[in-house]
């Protein structure tokens, strides 16, 4: 296809060309209605070998998958193996791979440095629970990349939250937390609270709603987590004060520098910095929650890409190369409540040998200095072609992304945080969008808020092949939609 490179967008700018019409968003989610029934037929005749794969999984394991987030009807899509920047399902379909393990293989699949790391070091013993050189090896690169001195491991991305949470609470001695109504950031009970929320029940910027997220979390739990906007740093200070005022000073601030788990959404200029003195002047601790842009956006993550530096930052996903992974980092100061024990930092399977010499080849044989260049240049073509794919259709919208991050808002208003993201995305284009991808051999993350994450193994044809789906798409669309 003839592909277009413009220039690209300001973060929240919506794109359109000159003298091109939108097409109707009303009308838009009318032919996204008929074009899903076809492609989600397209998708299960396709997947005959995932549906008979399903049918024995339910048998034994809950709704067929190990997580509900790996859950979809009627079926989901069973893989076998994973090359490169590919991956093949169980009827040997080839995917470009733009899901990546929601965001943990920026390294791409079996790479081999982590290959070779991995096989050596099962030979020698896979778990002690006693420290292995490799860990310090780990937490001296870390430092380095983040400009924060102490760390400790863990297993997953929540539990990095967990414990950096309590970490927060243990140092200041106060209950209630502040997070970002909307983001994600993990599943256990402290966090799993104000998102996937009907837009009816956010409330205003001032005061939004606690809300839990599913059953089972106890509302004393839930009433501790007061959720604020993102890219509003004066809303946030005036929360701060009212729970100030009630003798309620947070113990923390948890957040993403840049929002993942809302497509992508990037901090306006001074934001997070106005954040950084607020906490400061009050004594909050700042946790970046880096599970997701951690090694994927930077080699310092977030912290480095945007200049400012969090008092504790959570690290999963990419830090494992594609083994269970997490760490928590911080300053002397604040990891002394942990080496003098009055925090209990703990776990059995903290700095596991087999994911400590993975995490070592990724971060010093994989993800370098030239990786982030080739994640850079790769995401600016993608971002640029696709904008100009939405602009040429006149699809309302825009792409944004940073590295190896990435989406194409479908929108038609720009998205700063939860409020306008649920009034102004046309909901039904993500999916429509991932049913179009599926069936012509790249994969994405599901669900609407889900961003791309690129591997240092993608190439120019992958991102190809991701154009060539949204051309195909935004032309089904337009075609009767205008
Ligand atoms: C920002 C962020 N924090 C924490 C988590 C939780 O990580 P895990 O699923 O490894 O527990 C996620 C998972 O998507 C995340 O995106």
């Amino acid at each position: 296809m003839a592909e277009t490179i413009v220039p690209r967008p300001q973060a929240g700018q919506v794109v359109s060309e000159p003298g091109h019409r939108m097409v109707d968003p009303a009308a838009l989610r009318v032919r996204a209605g008929q074009l899903a029934e076809l492609e989600e037929a397209r998708l299960r005749a396709g997947t005959p070998g995932s549906q008979r794969m399903h049918e024995r999984a339910v048998r034994s394991m809950t709704s067929g998958v190990p997580s509900s987030y790996q859950a979809r009807e009627p079926w989901p899509i069973y893989l076998t193996h994973g090359e490169g920047s590919r991956v093949w399902d169980v009827d040997g379909t080839e995917y470009a791979d733009f899901h990546n393990g929601y965001g943990s293989m920026v390294q791409g699949h079996a790479h081999p440095a982590i290959v070779r790391a991995v096989r050596e070091r099962i030979g020698l013993g896979s778990h002690f629970a006693m420290p292995t050189e490799d860990s310090l090896v780990v937490s001296e690169e870390l430092a380095r990349r983040f400009g924060l001195p102490q760390w400790r491991y863990v297993n997953s991305g929540s539990e990095a939250t967990m414990d950096a949470i309590r970490i927060a609470r243990g140092v200041t001695g106060r209950d209630t937390i502040i997070k970002i109504f909307g983001s994600y950031h993990g599943h256990h009970d402290y966090v799993m609270v104000s998102i996937g929320t009907p837009y009816a029940d956010i409330g205003p910027a001032e005061h939004m709603n606690s809300l839990g997220y599913g059953a089972g979390i106890p509302q004393v739990v839930i009433d501790l987590t007061v959720p604020v906007p993102f890219n509003d740093a004066s809303a946030m200070e005036r929360r701060i004060e009212e729970l100030d005022a009630q003798g309620r000073l947070p113990a923390c601030v948890i957040m993403e520098a840049a929002m993942m788990n809302l497509g992508v959404v990037l901090p306006e200029p001074g934001y997070l910095q106005a954040v950084r003195e607020i906490t400061a002047r009050y004594g909050i601790v700042l946790i970046f929650d880096e599970v997701k842009t951690g090694l994927c956006v930077a080699p310092g993550g977030a912290t480095e890409r945007f200049g400012v530096r969090p008092d504790m930052v959570t690290l999963a996903k990419a830090l494992g190369g594609g083994l269970p992974s997490g760490a928590v980092g911080a300053t002397a100061e604040i990891m002394e409540v942990v080496a003098s024990d009055r925090v209990k930092q703990v776990g059995t399977f903290n700095g596991n040998p087999l994911t400590m010499a993975a995490a070592r080849a990724s971060l010093l044989e994989v993800l370098t200095a030239p990786a982030y260049d080739h994640l850079d240049r790769l995401n600016d073509r993608l971002i640029g072609g696709c904008d100009a794919i939405l602009a040429r259709h006149g699809i309302p919208g825009y792409t944004v992304g940073i590295s190896s991050k990435g989406c194409v808002n479908f929108t038609d208003a720009p998205i700063r945080d939860y409020t306008s993201f649920m009034a102004h995305q046309v909901a039904e284009l993500p999916e429509l969008a991932w049913l179009y991808n599926a069936n012509r051999g790249v994969l994405m993350a599901p669900g609407r808020e889900e961003e791309w994450t690129l591997s240092v193994r993608h190439t120019d044809a992958d991102v190809d092949r991701y154009l060539e789906c949204l051309d195909r798409l935004a032309h089904d669309l337009v075609a009767v939609a205008v």
